[in-house]
């Protein structure tokens, strides 16, 4: 998600900058980097590395004297973390500086059109052709120049930018990334967010979407983006400033569940182009996608989850057999690998132990591995042969959820770009699919509004010493992850169990008043569900159904149920998968757990 803090005012702005992006430093960075205006040019300065890196370089902004100037902390998501790829990002001659939050979907058709008009970069990023842009379509009017810029990129950025030959004005431009702006007496800030100003004011403007700011030392204009002058109402900050770093959230995971949506929208729109899925980074030719003959999917975790799931809508949609596997036991197991598998290793962080080790042992017996990864350059996105980001930004919380949810969206594009290009649906039930992954967005939206709901039913299972989730096929994958979120965060003894397995054995743990959850998302398999749901109730279970809005025959066998929106049942783990994270949530909340850091856990596993 990065951070970006911009200022014009009475004082020196390098000092101002660095102690904002110290304020967002929450947020997760790679590296950092400011650009100060110094009276005659802009000056950059920026490193790989935590933002201390900048402040020796800087000696604390001490070597960049200026009034106006603009920083950065990078979260990349295109181009390796590096000193050249940090920002802020220049035009050639050095007249324009940016920094930017977000991502540049059609970037590389926009510094082709650059390219073949003789300009160069320096930078593998997306950003560094914005700096380009200002400079191709600069008429001296920055607004009516960013205007320009704005009518032709698309995807997701908060900017903020200085022009040498406008030495006395900053600015600052959003669509879909955060961006707010405030005032005080000493000068105007541009920021990703509250806790970088906090300290100077309390009241701000909320940047609107395809709104353009112009900040001078004083005062502060608002445009739209045709150039059109537009009023504002600033807001009045009460937060303090531990709470703003969570958007007024109580916890990072909870603040992360509600990016969901946001995440969802990002991994998914740069892939959508002209009614089609185009994943350039899988960089495989139609032969190769009908070459494949198997997938082994190799994870640890939430990410293993997303696994098992993969395995039923890929092998559902696309026919192509696949294994999945605990990266644990794949790397040990001398794995049985055969001529046309290809291998695909999931991880948020990219630096997980064991599923680096089976990334290598894959690798060591000569087969292709794909990374599904959220970290861009961790080790595993580095050493794998091919890589999928999912651009969920940096999580903070230890329990997956936002990053979960993008994996699944990975898999889902992969299983119906493979489902198409191998014969195995038509085109209108791509389509179909298509739609149906786009409306998921809103739909989580809706599903998180009923959180009330969810917390009520929470705080009725705070002393529960067992909880079963049960469920068949991709219900079975999604009570696994239930089933973590809870446990992991709550410490209530948890279990998942395929519903169809339940009575082999463990249904002699169920008792009076056990929580039993159903999970029950796919129509074919809605009967034998409730057959097991009649089974655990029979023996003093109380059942909560997770289920979809159609499927009112329920009710007959559940105590309790939460109705998720009708989607594609292949897709349904996106949406069930909401309120059990919500309900793992409310009850390690009313238990007084530590939420984002519970005991024992560490956010990325890089011990055997
Ligand atoms: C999930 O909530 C846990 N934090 C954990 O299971 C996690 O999914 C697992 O450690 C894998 O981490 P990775 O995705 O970073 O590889
Ligand atoms: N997409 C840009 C990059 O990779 C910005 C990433 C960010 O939001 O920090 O450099």
């Amino acid at each position: 998600m990065c951070g970006i803090v911009g200022y014009i005012g009475t004082r020196q702005a390098a000092p101002i900058i660095l102690d904002g992006l110290a304020k967002l430093e929450y947020r997760g960075y790679d590296s950092a980097g400011m650009a100060i205006y110094d009276g005659e040019e802009i000056h950059i300065t920026k490193s790989v590395g935590r933002l201390k890196v900048l402040e020796e370089l800087t000696h604390g902004g001490a070597t960049m004297p200026g009034m106006i100037g603009i920083g950065h902390t990078r979260w990349a998501t295109h181009g390796a973390p590096n000193d050249i790829n940090a920002h802020p990002h220049y035009n050639s001659e050095h007249t324009i500086a940016v920094v930017h939050n977000g991502i540049i979907e059609n970037y590389l058709q926009l510094k082709k059109k650059l390219t073949d008009r003789g300009y160069e970069f320096v930078s593998e990023t997306d950003t560094e052709i914005l700096a380009q842009m200002l400079d191709y379509y600069y008429t001296g009017n920055p607004i009516e120049t960013i205007a320009k810029v704005m009518h032709r990129v698309e995807g997701s950025y908060a900017l903020g930018i200085i022009f040498a030959d406008h030495p006395d004005e900053v600015f600052a431009v959003r669509k879909d990334s955060p961006l707010i702006v405030g005032q005080s007496v000493d000068g105007c800030f541009i920021a990703s967010d509250v806790p970088a100003v906090l300290k100077y004011t309390r009241q701000v403007y909320f940047v609107e979407n395809e709104e353009i700011v112009r900040l001078r030392a004083d005062h502060m204009h608002f445009y739209n983006v045709d150039v059109e002058e537009i009023a504002k109402a600033p807001v009045t900050i009460e937060w303090d400033a531990n709470a703003a770093e969570k958007a007024g959230y109580e916890h990072f995971m909870l603040k992360e569940m509600y990016e969901q949506p946001k995440t969802i929208r990002e991994t998914l729109s740069p892939r959508l182009r002209d009614r089609d899925v185009v994943i350039d980074e899988l960089q495989m030719s139609v032969e190769d996608i009908r070459a494949v003959r198997k997938f082994h999917i190799v994870a640890c975790g939430s990410a293993y989850h997303a696994g098992v799931t993969a395995k039923y809508v890929i092998e559902g949609l696309a026919r192509i057999p696949v294994e999945v596997d605990l990266a644990s036991e794949f790397r040990y197991r001398d794995p049985i690998l055969e001529e046309g598998a290809m291998v695909i290793v999931v991880s948020q962080s990219g630096e997980t132990a064991d599923t680096l080790a089976a990334l290598r042992e894959a690798k060591k017996r000569g087969f292709p591995v794909l990374g599904i990864v959220n970290v861009v350059g961790s080790s595993i996105a580095r050493e794998a042969d091919r890589v999928m980001y999912t651009w969920a930004g940096p999580e903070i919380a230890v329990a997956t959820t936002k990053a979960y949810s993008a994996q699944l969206i990975a898999f889902y594009l992969l299983a119906v770009k493979f489902a198409k290009v191998r014969e195995q649906i038509t085109e209108k039930e791509f389509q179909g699919m298509l739609e149906e992954l786009q409306r998921l967005p809103n739909q989580i939206e809706l599903l998180l509004n009923n959180k009330g709901k969810i917390q009520k039913f929470a705080n009725r299972y705070l002393a529960a010493k067992d909880v079963f989730f049960i469920g068949r096929g991709i219900d079975y994958a999604i009570s696994l992850e239930g089933s973590l979120k809870l446990k992991e965060i709550s410490y209530v003894h948890s279990e998942a169990y395929a519903a169809g397995e339940l009575k082999h054995g463990t249904i002699s743990l169920i008792e009076e008043g056990t929580l039993v959850a159903a999970v029950s998302t796919q129509p074919d398999l809605y009967q034998k569900t409730i057959s097991n749901m009649v089974e655990v109730k029979a023996r003093g279970a109380f059942v909560l159904a997770v289920t979809n809005e159609d499927n009112r025959e329920i009710e007959r066998a559940a105590d309790y149920v939460i109705y998720i929106p009708q989607t594609n049942p292949f897709f349904a783990n996106s949406l069930a998968i909401i309120p059990l994270q919500l309900f793992g949530y409310y009850v390690a909340v009313g238990k007084g757990c530590d939420v984002d850091k519970p005991r024992n856990l560490a956010k990325s596993v890089t011990v055997e």
